[in-house]
């Protein structure tokens, strides 16, 4: 066998550095070689390759949805999760549907369609995102609305610039927790639960993790794993994270980031291809604090690939 990691064509630095990182891991475990993701890679790819996907493509292109599909069509073994947890998970209003009809809590929330709001929009205060991005994109200090008219001009507003459903989510101020999943079928590992605390922000600063807190406030931002909860609320979290990993059919790798309430935890996001930077990414800062290293991090992400194929 050999392992292909799918990369961008020009990946920012941090995908950059985790391709890199990745191949560095599993030269040692079998043939590796790094691909652009291109239209010539069906010519190129072996009957037994097995992709390791770290592209992401462009906006709305839900390219990560689309290697799954195309590797389940060729046949070929692929690390990560399959289409159907992507497109899920990609779309944060079907992402709620999902897990709310299986009795997963999840912040009430209605969308906007560019024309109409779909659903009830719950009782302020409210946050306005837009319902397919990531890394904070759309999510700003505007985002936090106190009465509901205020969330509709937003959403209007959000909808033009970024062409796409915004959704109008209850605001949940409690504890921002992100859980990060490894394993398939019922061999899960829960890895310990990371607490995202914004309160040494400077004032002004919104205290959730939009766009800006993301890129600028990082050195500000404290990262406690494992987060401080009480045995209660870490068993539902750890529950909530294990039921979210298996009506998504997750497999391989998978966050969850939640947001507490109340002291009941919320699903706020599925992240279906979580990042694997070294140095930056939430999941191996978790597995750090488990005092384990990042070889064995990615060699937990591959193992089940390695048993399909035998080796
Ligand atoms: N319903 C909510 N209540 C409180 N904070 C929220 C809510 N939805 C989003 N946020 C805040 O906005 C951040 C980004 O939202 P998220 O949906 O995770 O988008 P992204 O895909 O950009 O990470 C979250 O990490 C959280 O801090
Ligand atoms: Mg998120």
């Amino acid at each position: 066998m050999r392992f292909v990691i799918l990369k961008d064509i020009s990946p920012e630095a941090a995908r950059d550095r985790t391709v890199k990182a990745v191949f560095d891991v599993l030269k040692n475990i079998a043939e590796t070689q790094i691909m652009d993701f291109d239209i010539s890679l069906m010519q190129k790819l072996r009957k037994d390759d097995a992709a390791f996907n770290l592209a992401i493509g462009k906006r709305h292109d839900f390219l990560q949805g689309a290697i799954s599909a195309i590797m389940e069509w060729m046949g070929n073994e692929f690390v990560g999760s399959p289409a159907y947890t992507h497109y899920v998970c990609l779309d944060k209003f079907t992402t709620k549907s999902l897990l709310n009809s299986y009795g997963i809590p999840t912040p009430p929330g209605a969308l906007f369609n560019g024309n109409d709001f779909v659903g009830d929009i719950p009782t302020p205060p409210l946050i306005v995102k837009p319902v397919a991005e990531g890394s904070g994109i759309g999510v700003d200090s505007d985002s936090l609305c106190d009465n509901v008219e205020r969330a509709k001009e937003t959403a209007k507003r959000k909808f033009e610039k970024f062409g796409e459903p915004i959704m109008i989510e209850k605001y949940l101020s409690g504890t921002e927790l992100t859980i990060g999943i490894l394993g398939y079928g019922s061999e899960l590992k829960i890895l310990p639960p990371l607490e995202i605390d914004f309160s040494d922000l400077p004032r002004g600063v919104e205290r959730f993790y939009s766009q800006r807190v993301k890129e600028e406030y990082a050195s500000q931002t404290i990262y406690r794993c494992p987060a401080n909860l009480g045995e209660k609320i870490y068993n539902d979290v750890i529950n909530i994270a294990k039921k979210t990993f298996e009506v998504t059919k997750a497999r391989d790798y998978l966050r969850v980031d939640m947001r507490l309430d109340g002291g009941q935890p919320y699903v706020i996001e599925v992240n279906s291809m979580p990042g694997l930077d070294p140095q930056n990414s939430d999941i191996p800062k978790m597995v750090r604090a488990m005092s384990k290293d990042y070889n064995w991090l990615i060699k937990s992400i591959v193992k089940r690939s390695l048993q399909t194929l035998g080796v």
